[in-house]
């Protein structure tokens, strides 16, 4: 047993763990904080520490009297970001400081597997992690999230990637700190996925990327099987959380900076079905919206199939929620819809864009769009082609159908690879130049825009959003960050606007 561990009595810490949750994690990141300490003073004592980190690193990790470094890469949607915020505020919690750096003590990957170039694009990291691991063997590599609840990808990890110490999956990221624990005392790979839950931990620690602006879970997994996708095998049936925690936890984001949220689900339409005392979206809504404090509400991701006229009439009357909707289509062609099991029509889908639009007039919509879906005609295509050309959106992320093993379209008959690259240019030149036409419809007004950053291509400027979503470049410092300021749209560059402040305007 090395050095370090046998200063604890490890068959003592696991009996007298808690059972119950968060109380268990807590315990668990306390005790792991405390072995990675004494492995530090080990490391320290025998002149290691100073030889890996050298000595402006050491002298960080000992002014923070911190464990040694971690860093979380995150694949995929907003819901893993969301998750890897969690994952970084145990990981804080243990000792560990954030780095941008792969060379780290813990190196975690947040997985995705919506579609296969996302599962690629892991496995080609972690071959080049084998090689920052061979320099230092202490190295600890955890995969989590939505690719590892998938059997073939922990077999292919566990024979081709022996150097991953710890692998989990969506439903337990809450016990990271278990975990590692388990890993640090003598186990080799770690492997814990759960197939479902219906636990939601709450009230374990965060750490935030943005100060402003936070991403707020509101309810796991889902329910739909659209025929293409993956996320239901992998996320578990829908979940939602109680309103009173999800209010709970924006007030206490407001009181800690936060002026913008944005609800997550996967399908945030069906909010609230499965709770003891059911509660719709739109109610939710109304709630946050009452929230003093919070400026901007944000939701993500809307089925066409559950928007109800309920919600419609609520997003236009609170005075919070974004002028922006994101509405995925997926396919133009009723045809398709049917077989991709969205249970909506080329019809429906415009129709609800009408009411929408009757009740919203200047709403921004975007959407998402799959090309080759199995048995996708050119006629099929000319379908989504003419929603996009009525619908006119904003912008729109357009996907080349991906193969997920399991689902209902792998196997059906595929189109030819050829025929689809010709479709996506295709739609992404139509998409690209409607969203170049309406996207500038402000210019020449004032509107508010939320500053996220310093801009990242002009020196002296900051970059923002409007409540729309489009973003806004204009003369500021950073001393801007996080507040909503006035700022005239002067000239429309296609996707974004360059601004003056409103202030400077006037006189
Ligand atoms: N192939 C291509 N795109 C997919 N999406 C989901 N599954 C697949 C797949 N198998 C897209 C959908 C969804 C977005 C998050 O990813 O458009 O809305
Ligand atoms: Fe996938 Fe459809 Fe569920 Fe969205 S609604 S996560 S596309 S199954």
């Amino acid at each position: 047993m090395n050095n370090y561990l046998s200063r604890f009595d490890l068959r003592t810490i696991d009996e007298l763990a808690p059972s119950g949750e968060p109380e268990r994690q807590n315990y668990y990141m306390m005790v792991v904080r405390k072995i990675l300490q004494a492995k530090f003073q080990d490391r320290m004592a025998s002149g290691e520490a100073l030889k890996y980190y050298g000595a402006e690193r050491l002298q960080e990790l000992t002014e923070k009297q911190a464990v040694g470094y971690a860093h979380i890469a995150t694949f995929g949607c907003q819901m893993n970001a969301r998750d890897s915020e969690k994952l970084l505020g145990i990981l804080e919690q243990i000792g560990y400081l954030e780095t941008d750096s792969e060379d780290a003590d813990f190196v975690l990957y947040n997985t995705c597997t919506v579609r296969d170039n996302a599962n690629q694009k892991v496995y080609g990291r972690l071959g080049y992690l084998q090689t920052v691991k061979r320099k230092n063997p202490d190295m600890l590599i955890a995969l989590c999230g939505c690719m590892m609840q998938e059997q073939a990808a922990v077999a292919k990890v566990k024979k081709s990637y022996s150097h991953v110490d710890i692998i989990f999956g969506t439903h337990n990221i809450f016990k990271l700190a278990e975990l590692l624990y388990r890993r640090l005392t003598g186990g080799k790979l770690i492997a814990d996925v759960w197939e479902g839950t219906d636990a939601i931990v709450e009230d374990l620690p965060v750490e935030r990327k943005y100060p402003f602006k936070s991403g707020v879970n509101i309810m796991f997994g889902c329910n739909n099987f659209c025929s293409y996708c993956i996320v239901p095998y992998v996320r578990g049936r829908e979940r939602s959380r109680k309103p009173e925690d999800i209010l709970d936890e924006i007030r206490r984001l407001v009181a800690d900076g936060v002026v913008e949220v944005m609800l997550l689900g996967q399908n945030v339409n069906s909010y609230g079905k499965n709770l003891e005392h059911p509660v719709s979206f739109a109610k939710l809504l109304r709630q946050v919206d009452q929230i003093e404090g919070l400026e901007r509400i944000r939701f993500m991701t809307s089925h066409p199939k559950d928007l109800s006229d309920e919600l419609i009439q609520a997003m236009k009357e609170c005075k919070k929620v974004c002028n922006h909707l994101h509405l995925p289509l997926q396919s133009g062609s009723s045809r398709i819809l049917k077989r991709m099991n969205r249970r909506y029509s080329k019809e429906d889908y415009l129709a609800l864009v009408d009411r929408i639009r009757a009740a919203i007039p200047d709403i921004s919509l975007t959407t998402d769009i799959i090309v080759g879906f199995p048995g996708e005609t050119e006629e099929d295509f000319e379908e989504t082609l003419d929603v996009v050309r009525r619908v006119r959106y904003d912008s729109a992320f357009t996907f080349i159908y991906s193969i997920r093993t399991g689902t209902p379209a792998a196997s059906m008959e595929q189109v030819p690879e050829a025929v689809v690259k010709e479709r996506f240019d295709r739609l992404l030149s139509e998409v690209q130049k409607i969203a170049g036409e309406v996207c500038g419809r402000d210019t020449g007004t004032v509107q508010k825009v939320l500053v996220e950053s310093p801009d990242d291509h002009q020196e002296g400027y900051v970059t923002g959003r409007l409540t729309n979503n489009t973003t806004v470049h204009f003369p500021g410092d950073v001393s801007l960050i996080g507040k909503i300021v006035d700022v005239r749209l002067e000239e429309s560059r296609g996707f974004y606007y360059m601004g003056q402040p409103a202030e400077n305007m006037e006189g």
